[in-house]
C-alpha cells in the first residue's frame, strides 16, 4: 500500500468526495471527526459507509478518520465503517499505543464479522495531538501489527498548549511543533512504518508547498497528509524520487553487489557505507524498483 499521497475528504460531503476519488491520491482518508459538524455525525457515517462499498471502482485505498476515544464515538463508527472495501482507520488525539490497542480489540470482531481477512484493516495514527502523547511517541516501538504510518498534527497540540500560533513569521515552525514532527519521524523510523508529514494549510500556496515538500523528503518522511485536491500532483512528485536518485541509488546498490565482501567503497571520489547502501534500497523500493 502507498502512502504518498492522503487526501482528507470530509465524511459529510458527496461532492468533495467525487471530487476526490479523481484527485490522484494514493489514499483518501474519508473523515468523521473534525471536518464534520456534530449535527452531521451520524449522516457521514452512512454516507461514508456507502462510498466505502464503492472501492472497487476506486484507485485510492480508502481509510476512515473515526472520533478519539475520549468523544465515546468511536465504536459506533466503527461499527459502521469496517467493511469490505475500508484498508484503515486514522486514528486522531492517540495518547500511545494502549489506545490503538484498544482500537484493533475494537476491530477485530468487526472485521470478522464483515467476512474480511483477520488484520485487513490497518491502522495508522495521528501521534502528536495531545501532550501526553508527546511522551508516549517510544511505546508504538515494537509496532501493533495493524500499524502501518505515524503522521502528526500541529492544530489540536497547539490549543492543548495554549499556544497562540505554531508558525515563525517566515512560515517555518515554532520550537515546539519542529519538536513533535521531529519525534514523529523518529517514533517511525524505529518502529518501522511509514513517516508522513503533517497537512500543509494553506492550499492555494503551491509553491510553498512544493519547498515544504523538498524539506519533508530530505528529513526522511515518504508522504504528506493534502487537505485540497490541488495539492496531489506536488506530494506525489516531490515524494517520488527523481530520474538522478533512482540512477545514483542504483550505482550504489549495484557497486556493493559486485563487492559483496565489502563494507565501505568509494564510487565516483567518494566514500559510501552500508547506511547508504540501505538508503539508495530505500530509494529504489520507493520508486517500485527492487533491489
Ligand atoms: N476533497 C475533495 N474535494 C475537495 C476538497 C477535498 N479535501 N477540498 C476542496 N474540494 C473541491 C471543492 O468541493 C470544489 O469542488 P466543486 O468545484 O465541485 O465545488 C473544488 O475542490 C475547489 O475547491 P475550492 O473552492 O478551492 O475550496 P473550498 O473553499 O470549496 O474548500 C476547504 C476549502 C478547506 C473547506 C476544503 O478544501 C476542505 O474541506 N478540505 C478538507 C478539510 C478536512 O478534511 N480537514 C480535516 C483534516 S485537517
Ligand atoms: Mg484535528
Amino acid at each position: 500500500m502507498k502512502l504518498r499521497s492522503l487526501l482528507f475528504v470530509p465524511g459529510d460531503s458527496d461532492r468533495k468526495f467525487a471530487k476526490g476519488r479523481m484527485a490522484g491520491a494514493d489514499v483518501l482518508i474519508l473523515d468523521l471527526e473534525d471536518a464534520v459538524a456534530p449535527s452531521m455525525k451520524a449522516a457521514a457515517r452512512e454516507q461514508v459507509s456507502a462510498w466505502l462499498g464503492d472501492a472497487d471502482n476506486i484507485e485510492a485505498s480508502l481509510f476512515v478518520r473515526v472520533n478519539p476515544l475520549d468523544t465515546g464515538m468511536t465504536q459506533g463508527d466503527l461499527a459502521v465503517v469496517v467493511r469490505p472495501g475500508l484498508a484503515g482507520i486514522l486514528v486522531p488525539k492517540a495518547n500511545g499505543a494502549h489506545d490503538i490497542a484498544t482500537i484493533a480489540d475494537m476491530i477485530d470482531p468487526l472485521e470478522e464479522a464483515a467476512g474480511m481477512m483477520p488484520g485487513a484493516v490497518k491502522i495508522m495514527v495521528v501521534a502528536t495531538e495531545t501532550p501526553q502523547a508527546m511522551f508516549a511517541l517510544g511505546s508504538y516501538t515494537p509496532p501493533h501489527p495493524r500499524l502501518v504510518g505515524l503522521t502528526w498534527g500541529a492544530e489540536d497540540l497547539g490549543a492543548a498548549i495554549g499556544a497562540t500560533a505554531n508558525k515563525e513569521a517566515d512560515g517555518q515552525w515554532t520550537e515546539p511543533y519542529r519538536f513533535a514532527r521531529s519525534l514523529c519521524l523518529f517514533a517511525a523510523a524505529s518502529a518501522g512504518v511509514v513517516p508522513v508529514d503533517t497537512l500543509y494549510a494553506d492550499f492555494r500556496d503551491a509553491n510553498g508547498l512544493e519547498a515544504d515538500c523538498r524539506r519533508a523528503r530530505r528529513d526522511g518522511f515518504v508522504g504528506r497528509i493534502a487537505i485540497h485536491p490541488d495539492q496531489v500532483a506536488t506530494i506525489n512528485r516531490c515524494f517520488s524520487p527523481s530520474e538522478d536518485e533512482i540512477a545514483q541509488a542504483r550505482k550504489i546498490v549495484d557497486a556493493f553487489a559486485a563487492n559483496p565482501d565489502a563494507g565501505t567503497l568509494g564510487i565516483d571520489g567518494k566514500m559510501y557505507d552500508i547506511p547508504h547502501l540501505k538508503s539508495a534500497q530505500k530509494t529504489l523500493a520507493a520508486a517500485g524498483e527492487t533491489a
